[in-house]
């Protein structure tokens, strides 16, 4: 059915781009993730129209966002599935949707960092702004809005004992994420250097699968990285843009929206040819 210029689609209720949800797993800011009731194991989820910042202090509703952050995150994990990494992603659904494995998220945010800027200055006075890690920095946050996300070791992590479907999160698992999440910011990082675009860092969140996998999971968007077109911070195109407005006005909005537009069309020249492929290497550690 084509659509109808002005016509809003009002699916019944239960019903996500015609697929059947059941219960809602999750709402968050800025997603609503759904069961599909004729696929166990799999999840909808449901982009919103908002944009929020410090843990949800600032949020504003935007037209189209949604839609673009879904385009976003399809077009960086298509590429990582293409690359062989195991991810959550299964497909595209919709303007504002896609099907993702159903985890146990690991409630983490892994950050990798090339350059320091943002929160990494505050934390280490004395660094200054654009100090070159080589090789990128990591570091790991405790996901909890109403404490701020603070910053965890591993051994706070493992400490933790997260057991997610059946799989307890110990060092080596610790390990794996950590060597994925800069493997996918090496590949990215090398990416968008083809479009002459600095990454200066970025976030991920991994889950765990029904089959005990651990998989990068949630999205991937202009939320997710500090992007510098030329390397050049006063160029950047990402959500920072957002974050240091101190009135909003819609012009604001309208700028924030066309950055994060930008990006999503960017992202149609990363993919690399199928030559290009990255190997990845499970370093098994044996117990004695
Ligand atoms: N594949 C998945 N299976 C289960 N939960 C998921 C999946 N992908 C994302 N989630 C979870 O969906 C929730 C909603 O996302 P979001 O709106 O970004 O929440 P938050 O405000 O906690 O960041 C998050 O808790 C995220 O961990
Ligand atoms: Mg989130």
């Amino acid at each position: 059915m084509l659509p109808v210029p002005g016509l809003k689609v009002v699916m019944p209720p239960g019903v996500v781009d015609n697929y059947n949800t059941g219960e809602l797993v999750i709402e968050g800011k800025t997603k609503k993730v759904w069961h599909l009731k004729d696929n166990p194991g799999f999840v909808i989820v449901v982009s919103k129209d908002r944009i929020t910042a410090g843990d949800g202090e600032k949020a504003h509703d935007l037209e189209g966002k949604a839609a673009i952050s879904n385009q976003t995150n399809k077009k960086v994990f298509e590429f990582l599935n293409s690359l062989g990494l195991k991810t959550a992603y299964v497909k595209h659904t919709g303007e504002k949707s896609f099907i993702a494995k159903k985890c146990e998220m690991v409630p983490i945010e892994w950050v990798t960092r090339r350059l320091a800027t943002g929160s990494f200055l505050k934390r280490h006075p004395g660094v200054p702004e654009g100090f070159r890690f080589s090789p990128p920095l990591q570091e790991t946050f405790y996901k909890d809005d109403a404490n701020h996300d603070p910053q965890w070791s591993d051994e706070q992590i493992v400490s933790a004992q997260f057991k997610l479907n059946g799989l307890t999160i110990r060092q080596d698992e610790v390990e794996i994420m950590r060597r994925t999440a800069l493997v996918i910011f090496e590949v990215l990082e090398k990416a968008w250097a083809a479009r002459d675009c600095a990454l200066i860092d970025m976030k991920i969140e991994f889950g765990i699968s029904s089959l005990g996998d651990i998989l990068v999971a949630d999205v991937i968007d202009s939320d997710s990285w500090r992007l510098w077109p030329s390397g050049d911070k006063r160029l950047m195109k990402d959500k920072q843009v957002y974050r240091n407005l101190s009135t909003v006005t819609e012009e604001d909005l309208d700028t924030v929206k066309r950055n994060f537009k930008w990006v999503a069309d960017q992202l149609d020249h990363l993919i690399p040819p199928p030559s290009s492929r990255v190997i990845m290497i499970t370093v098994y550690t044996i117990h004695i």
